[in-house]
């Protein structure tokens, strides 16, 4: 008989804390952490190299199938993004390659692409998948389901920190800006938009600190994944 994996789907909008989160319950759990957005990220960054507009459908659809994406794990659990052989995982965090994976995600050509890759993985390892879709789409039938959120302010607030931290010059106002425009394009789109699941527990961290949104999550996962 196949084995059974478990999987814990969480979903919720840009700057939630979702990788942060999943990563740490990643770790404490063994499970694989997997961050979604990285691969719509080398997708945007892919069509980037090559001056194709996120908003260009038949460009998008013309040279989707040039594009090769794995996912590797190193000895410490990070998640590294292969394109087309290539390590892509730090040239894809920048806040242009931000929007222009939410702009490229809205195609039912780079979703259909990347649905069975994911789904693989859970079919192959207990997960703890982060994005937009995984308790709606991706995972219907994940073993716990979460809907991370938090205001917009305080998202962009979080943002606006971590890119200070890396050098990055930009201000709060553009930050918050870019965060609700990206909340507005995920949410909107046809295909697998931005929802909380039927069956999802929602947890806003507006109000917490990172240790209590990790007591939050664990007590969830606590109650339908024996520990
Ligand atoms: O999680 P992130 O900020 O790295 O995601 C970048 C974009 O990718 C996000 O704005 C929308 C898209 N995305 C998606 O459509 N579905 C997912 N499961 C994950 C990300």
């Amino acid at each position: 008989m196949a084995k059974h994996y478990y999987s814990i789907a969480i979903d919720g909008p840009a700057g939630a804390g979702k990788s942060t989160i999943a990563k740490a319950l990643a770790q404490e759990l063994g499970y694989h952490y997997v961050d979604t957005g990285a691969i719509y990220r080398t997708v945007a960054y892919f069509l980037d190299l090559l001056d194709i507009s996120p908003k260009d459908v038949d460009g998008v659809t013309r040279y989707i199938d040039e594009l090769t994406i794995e996912i590797e794990y190193d000895e410490e659990g990070k998640q590294h993004m292969l394109m087309n052989g290539m390590d892509v995982t730090g040239d894809i965090r920048t806040q242009d390659i931000s929007q222009k994976a939410s702009l490229v995600s809205a195609h039912a050509v780079v979703r259909d692409m990347l649905l069975d890759m994911q789904r693989d993985l859970a079919r192959k390892h207990n997960v703890i998948m982060d994005g937009r879709d995984i308790g709606t789409v991706v995972l219907p039938k994940a073993t716990v389901k979460i809907f991370l959120t938090a205001t917009p302010e305080i998202r962009a607030c979080r943002r606006y920190d971590e890119l200070v931290a890396k050098g990055t010059d930009t201000t709060y106002e553009k930050v918050l800006a870019e965060v609700k425009q990206r909340d507005h394009q995920d949410t909107t789109r046809a295909i697998a938009p931005l929802k909380q699941a039927k069956d999802a527990v929602l947890v806003d961290t507006s109000e917490l600190d990172i240790p209590g949104v990790i007591a939050a999550i664990k007590a969830i996962v606590g109650e339908k994944i024996p520990g």
